[in-house]
């Protein structure tokens, strides 16, 4: 709900006030974010406070005044507000920038063009007049009743030339205070992992300037009390709908704390001429009062509610096998066939044929790029394995890298210059960047994998990006080179939405490296994201918890994998691997052949189970139980939205003999409500499973229990 008085906006989700308002000379001043209030006459909050060394600009009301002191809605640059800007352009006359309200408008339609953007919701739009340049700005809050996330973007509208050197999509200041900051960092292997700390005075920066978001720093930052905790307290979130360079930062400074994010600002300049406008990506800020669970729990809904693909978000997921760990690149049609008679035995539905299937694509240093069939490898091409998923009740899915080109490749061959870059060029994973900062290359793979959609019986595809960007320049980008990684994103976008759009019925999954692009930008178009290159049932435990801080459990797609783990060398229980990929969409990737008659009934019996869950999976509530960054105890409850059913999955790292009866708590349930743990045979109350827990169960190094929990 959107309520203005006079030039104060009170904007209310389900359950969060978010307060500002234009003061007498039009300065947009940030007064209140966090639980419901009522609709009145805050502006006390932002009473001017005299701090020497703290200007006032030239035509402030009070002496008292500062930009430098007051709580802004989006800080600019050059009239005594020493924070950190939100917006920095440079015209001829310099780079001072100093912003006024002008107006507002009600709007149900504000999506940022050519981006990713929330579905639905109401939007307001505050209209900023630069006093010193003929710039505008228009800042969008777009609210939906339901949730607890207020989503933010900006528009810079030029009247004069300029260069746009810093454009953020959201800024606020929260009041002094003392604060941690959450964020999930990582690298290949071992995505988001969660680091809190206090937010110190200075800055927190976190960033990516890849040209991806990356594996390293996912654009997801929580500010929270120091008191807060997994279930209780104060909680802001702060993530961005965007998968390029991004940054996102906390300012402690002296009067309060700045919040602020969006597109990394380091090697960025966009020149605007008159009249042209840009667009910077939307960001989700989120509140919960019950702590980072309530948080997460605010964002999972949000995601599913207002970001994922509708038409699938909580439509049953293929469980797949992909041949990728299987037979990485050394397969044949009979080799194919084989795994996919395999699958079909033990009720796996869709077979994915990973790399290798395209051009002389032998190795991964060839052939990105060359999007025909290897018709020397796949005896007559993708048709014989497609009829043979057919024939056994299965469907198909394909591996494709649309960014990327090799330098040995027809296609580089035929166009060096659609490489990102100019000689000398850096490589990683012996491949380059396509430029798809031009429409014509996005153009020219559109039509490729359009091409192969129409052609074949694809109902999957998964869009893998295995490097990121460097050079950041393309052969035609001469002089805006600062554009470069945003407009390489677009270019991305425009990929995905023209797929999506026109082929409906193809299921989509990301992956970069693993979770390298894990992001609402990415989700917008793929329901789901290959969550890490490692599934290691240990590591992948500790990268899903730390995903689910930010994203939905049904983003994350999980796979079981082979013993010993390709990428540990770790050797683990069949049931554990089966028990963690059980907490996402899951799937299955290794030789199903190798598997003993009796694994092959474990995996026939895990699929059942998994479809018996999935419900919860896909629309439940998450619960972290025990930490397995602090403890030996990995465990997550998924509890049904009506609390009637609950699914709880844990793993011990370590047997610890001499550690009995140790408990467990639940949480989530209903305390009124009585439950049956199922592998228990305990029948209690939720009050009784919540405070006084449940015993762990003994176990050796690595395993795992699952309980189903039911309401009798
Ligand atoms: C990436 C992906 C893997 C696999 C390989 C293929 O590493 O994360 O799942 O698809 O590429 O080259």
């Amino acid at each position: 709900m959107i309520t203005v008085s006079g030039r104060r906006f009170h904007l209310r989700g389900a359950n969060y006030s978010y307060v500002f308002e234009a003061d007498g000379a039009g300065y947009l001043l940030h007064l209140y974010f966090g639980r419901r209030i009522a609709d009145e006459d805050i502006s006390f909050l932002a009473a001017p406070c005299f701090l020497s060394f703290s200007p006032e600009p030239p035509d402030a009301l009070s002496p008292a005044f500062s930009l430098d002191t007051e709580p802004q809605e989006y800080g600019c640059y050059g009239q005594g507000d020493f924070r950190r800007p939100a917006l920095v352009f440079v015209r001829e006359g310099g780079r001072a920038s100093n912003l006024r309200y002008e107006g507002y408008e009600l709007t149900s339609d504000a999506v940022p063009a050519g981006l990713p953007h929330v579905r639905g919701g109401e939007t307001l739009a505050v209209k900023l007049r630069d006093t010193l340049a003929d710039v505008r700005v228009t800042l969008f809050y777009t609210v939906n009743d339901d949730s607890d996330v207020l989503v933010r973007h900006a528009e810079i509208e030029a009247g004069e030339d300029l260069v746009l050197e810093r454009v953020f999509s959201f800024s606020l200041d929260l009041p002094a205070g003392d604060y941690d900051v959450l964020r999930l960092h990582g690298r290949h292997l071992a995505e988001r992992i969660p680091c809190r700390t206090a937010l110190g005075h200075g800055l927190c920066r976190i960033e990516s300037s890849r040209g991806a978001s990356s594996h390293q720093m996912n654009p997801f930052l929580a500010v929270m009390g120091r008191d807060a905790s997994e279930d209780s307290g104060d909680v802001y979130g702060f993530g961005l709908i965007y998968s390029g360079s991004f940054a996102l930062e906390a300012e402690r400074c002296q009067t309060d704390v700045r919040v602020q994010g969006g597109l990394n600002d380091l090697g960025f300049s966009w020149r605007l001429k008159k009249g042209e406008v840009f667009t910077a990506p939307q960001a989700m800020l989120a509140w919960s009062s019950s702590g980072m669970g309530g948080l997460s729990r605010v964002y999972a809904d949000f995601f599913r509610t207002h970001i994922l693909p509708p038409e699938r978000v909580f439509s049953p997921r293929p469980i797949v096998i992909n041949n990728w760990e299987a037979t990485y690149f050394d397969f044949d049609t009979p080799a194919l066939l084989k795994l996919i008679d395999e699958a079909a035995a033990l009720g796996i539905d869709t077979f994915v044929l990973d790399d290798g299937w395209f051009g002389a694509r032998s190795d991964d240093h060839r052939a990105l790029g060359d999007w025909y069939v290897n018709c020397e490898k796949l005896a007559g091409g993708l048709d014989p394995v497609i009829a043979h998923c057919k024939e056994r009740g299965m469907k198909f899915g394909l591996w494709f890298e649309p960014e990327m080109i090799s330098e040995n490749s027809d296609l580089f061959r035929a166009h060096p210059g659609w490489a990102v870059g100019t000689p000398p060029r850096c490589k990683s994973r012996d491949q380059y960047v396509l430029d798809l900062s031009r429409p014509e290359i996005v153009d020219y793979i559109y039509n490729c994998m359009a091409k192969l959609l129409q052609l074949h019986d694809i109902s999957y595809v998964k869009w893998d990006m295995n490097r990121h960007l460097t050079e950041f320049c393309g052969e035609k980008s001469g002089g805006r080179e600062g554009e470069f990684a945003h407009r390489y994103m677009l270019g991305v976008y425009a990929l995905a939405e023209r797929l999506a759009k026109n082929f409906p019925g193809v299921f989509f999954e990301g992956c970069s490296g693993g979770g390298g692009r894990f992001d609402a930008g990415m989700l917008y178009y793929f329901p789901q994201f290959w969550t890490s290159d490692d599934t290691d049932p240990f590591e992948r435990a500790k990268i899903q918890w730390g995903t689910s801080y930010a994203y939905p459990m049904s983003a994350m797609s999980c796979h079981v994998s082979a013993s010993p783990n390709h990428q540990t060398g770790r050797e683990t229980l069949l049931s554990a691997r089966g028990h963690i990929a059980s907490l996402g969409a899951t799937g299955y990737e290794l030789d199903l052949g190798k598997l003993s008659a009796e694994e092959k009934e474990a995996v026939k019996a895990q699929i059942i189970a998994y479809r018996e869950v999935e419900d919860l999976i896909l629309r439940g509530d998450l619960y972290r139980l025990s930490d397995p960054f602090g403890s030996n105890v990995f465990a997550e409850l998924a509890v049904s939205k009506d609390k009637t059913r609950a699914y709880a999955v844990g793993m011990v790292e370590r047997f610890i003999p001499s550690d009995y009866n140790r408990r467990l708590r639940l949480k989530g349930l209903d305390e009124n409500k009585r439950y049956h743990v199922r592998e228990l045979g305990l029948t209690l109350h939720g009050s009784t499973l919540m405070h006084a827990g449940l015993l762990l169960p003994k176990l050796h190094d690595l395993e795992t229990w699952v309980w189903h929990i039911e309401q009798v």
